[in-house]
C-alpha cells in the first residue's frame, strides 16, 4: 500500500480545515502558517440557488445548462471583443477549459475517478492550453480570458466571479503534499502572466497585474503589481473593475 499521504479535498471552511489522510489511515489537520478561521470560502461548494430546485431527474442537466449559461453571460460581460453568446460557445477557450475542468473534478471525487480525470485533463489542456487539475475548486462564473498557458493547481481555490488573463499560474511552492496552492476570493482579476504562488489568500476585489509574482496574501480591494508583488489601495471601486473593459485590451 502506498504510504503517500492523501489530500481530503472537501470544501475547506473554518469549521473543516484541510486534512490530510496519511497512509496508514492517520489523519493530520492541516493549517497554513499563520492561518486564522477562513475568510475565504470555498465557493465552488456553494449552495444552489434557493429559487430552485435541482431535484429529479433532470436536475443535474438543468443545473448544467443555468450554469453553463451564466458562465457564459459573465464572460460577454467581461470580454469586450465578445459579439455573441454562439461566439463564445465556439470559441473560447477558456469556457471551454472551464466546462472540462467541472465535469472532471465531479469524476475526481468519484471512486477510481482520479485517473481518468487526471488523463482527460491532459486530454483538455492540449486542446485548449489552459491546465487545470481535476481536485482544484472553482467558483461560479470563473472566466479565463484567452487561456493559453493558464496553470491551476491542485489544492488551489477560486471563488465566484473571477476572472484571469492567459500565462496565469495558481502554483505552489512546496513540494509537500499538503494545501500549497492560493485560495482566490471572490471578484478578483489576474493579469496576464501573472504568478500567484504557494497557500496564501487573496481576498475578495483584488486586481493583480499583469506579470506580477504574489507569493504574500494580499488582502481585499488591494491591487498589487510588480515582482514581488508590492499592495497598494486604488481610489476608485474596485468592485467596478468591469465597467470600463476596454482598459484590459
Ligand atoms: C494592475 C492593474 C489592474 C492596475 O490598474 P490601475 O489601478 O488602473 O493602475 P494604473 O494603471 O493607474 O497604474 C498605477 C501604477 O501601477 C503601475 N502598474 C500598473 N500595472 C502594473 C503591472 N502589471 N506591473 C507593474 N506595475 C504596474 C503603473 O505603472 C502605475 O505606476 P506609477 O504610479 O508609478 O505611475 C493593471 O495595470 C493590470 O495589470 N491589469 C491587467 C491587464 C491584463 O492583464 N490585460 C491582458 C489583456 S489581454
Amino acid at each position: 500500500m502506498s504510504t503517500a499521504p492523501q489530500i481530503d479535498h472537501e470544501p475547506r471552511s473554518a469549521e473543516k480545515p484541510l486534512t490530510l489522510v496519511r497512509g496508514d489511515g492517520a489523519t493530520e489537520v492541516v493549517r497554513m502558517a499563520g492561518e486564522p478561521a477562513a475568510t475565504v470560502t470555498s465557493h465552488a461548494a456553494a449552495a444552489l440557488p434557493d429559487e430552485r430546485s435541482y431535484a429529479g431527474p433532470l436536475g443535474f442537466v438543468r443545473k448544467l445548462a443555468d450554469r453553463a449559461r451564466e458562465d457564459v453571460d459573465g464572460a460577454i460581460e467581461r470580454d469586450p471583443a465578445a459579439n455573441s453568446r454562439l461566439e463564445m460557445v465556439l470559441t473560447s477557450p477558456g469556457l471551454h477549459a472551464i466546462w472540462a475542468h467541472r465535469g472532471l473534478h465531479e469524476l475526481w471525487k468519484r471512486p477510481g475517478g482520479r485517473l481518468p480525470a487526471r488523463v482527460l485533463a491532459t486530454v483538455t489542456r492540449s486542446i485548449t492550453g489552459v491546465e487545470i487539475h481535476p481536485a482544484a475548486r472553482l467558483g461560479r462564473r470563473f472566466f479565463i480570458d484567452h487561456g493559453m498557458g493558464v496553470v491551476i493547481g491542485e489544492t488551489a481555490e477560486v471563488g465566484d466571479d473571477v476572472m484571469i488573463y492567459h500565462g496565469v499560474t495558481l502554483g505552489g511552492r512546496s513540494m509537500e503534499h499538503v494545501k500549497r496552492h492560493p485560495t482566490v476570493g471572490d471578484r478578483v482579476t489576474i493579469g496576464a502572466g501573472a504568478r500567484v504562488l504557494g497557500p496564501i489568500r487573496v481576498g475578495d476585489d483584488v486586481q493583480i497585474g499583469a506579470n506580477s509574482v504574489v507569493v504574500k496574501d494580499v488582502p481585499a480591494g488591494a491591487v498589487a503589481t510588480g515582482i514581488p508583488a508590492v499592495i497598494r489601495f486604488p481610489k476608485r471601486d474596485a468592485t467596478n473593475q468591469w465597467l470600463d473593459p476596454a482598459m484590459y485590451i
